[in-house]
């Protein structure tokens, strides 16, 4: 059955950028990457620079989305900065990145209030998932998913979840330059429809999207986007060449052209 889910190509600028490198870098990428009504192209930029880089940027090119963001939406949490302050300035905001998991310690509760709260104040959260190398090799992924998918979703009615994205980001994968194959990712993501079916009913599972991550670039990413179930990719080191990226792009315009049988 055809799919009218709109692929989405994502950048999450993992770099430090200053306000003016990050500024530099988004002209360059809005000289390079042809905007296409099909395609929904969303950077994630640091939190420093969301601000100015919102008021610089093509609407009709880009959507903005945050890195992270904390669950209170009030009080006193030095340091942090909360989805409410969020809101008028991303679309999307990443929950759950295997580097805040592991580097920072983030519990899967934590996480489930993190998207609890992006959905509470309008932003749309991309749920990451993803099993580290020692899971995968000890036949653990899939329990790993479940268990990440079920508490991410925990707070969340069936309608607020059919609207968020998850990404599949192999934790092995994550800026190795050691790509998944593409048929283990379309068994791990038809697996997570599965899931996201039984916890919230076959039609949020049709109208999820549900993306890849983990060293996609312009030369591999056609094999993900092939995927018939998968919407798109989260790329990280790749979306920081404009000439990549933009490449990514054309790619998701192709398959997306392919998929509507225009
Ligand atoms: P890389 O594309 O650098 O592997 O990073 C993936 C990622 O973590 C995107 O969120």
């Amino acid at each position: 059955m055809r799919n009218n889910r709109k692929i989405m190509i994502a950048g999450n600028w993992k770099e430090h950028f200053t306000v003016s490198e990050a500024s530099h870098f988004l002209h360059k990428l809005e000289e390079s990457v042809i905007s296409h009504h099909s395609i929904e192209v969303v950077l994630f930029p640091n939190i420093l620079t969301l601000q100015p880089l919102s008021t610089q940027l093509d609407r009709r090119k880009f959507r903005l989305g945050a890195q992270d963001g904390y669950y209170e939406d009030a009080g006193a949490y030095t340091g942090e900065v909360s989805m409410a302050m969020l809101r008028d300035l991303v679309h999307y905001v990443l929950v759950g990145h295997s580097e805040r998991r592991h580097l920072f310690n983030e519990s899967d509760s934590i996480v489930a209030k993190k998207a609890q709260a992006a959905v509470r104040n309008g932003i749309m959260p991309i749920l990451c998932v993803g099993e580290t190398l020692q899971e995968r090799l000890a036949n653990e992924t899939k329990q790993i998913i479940h268990n990440q998918l079920t508490a991410g979703l925990m707070h969340l009615t069936s309608t607020e979840a059919s609207a968020i994205v998850i990404a599949y980001e192999p934790v092995w994968a994550i800026g190795t330059g050691e790509f998944a194959k593409p048929d283990q990712v379309e068994e791990v993501i038809l697996y997570i429809r599965k899931q996201v079916a039984e916890l919230l009913g076959e039609r949020a599972s049709r109208h999820i999207r549900i993306l890849y991550g983990g060293s996609v670039d312009d030369q591999n990413a056609r094999s993900f986007l092939d995927i018939s179930s998968c919407d798109g990719a989260l790329i990280g080191g790749a979306s920081l060449n404009h000439l990549k990226f933009s490449k990514v792009v054309e790619s998701a315009y192709r398959v997306q052209q392919q998929r509507t049988g225009q």
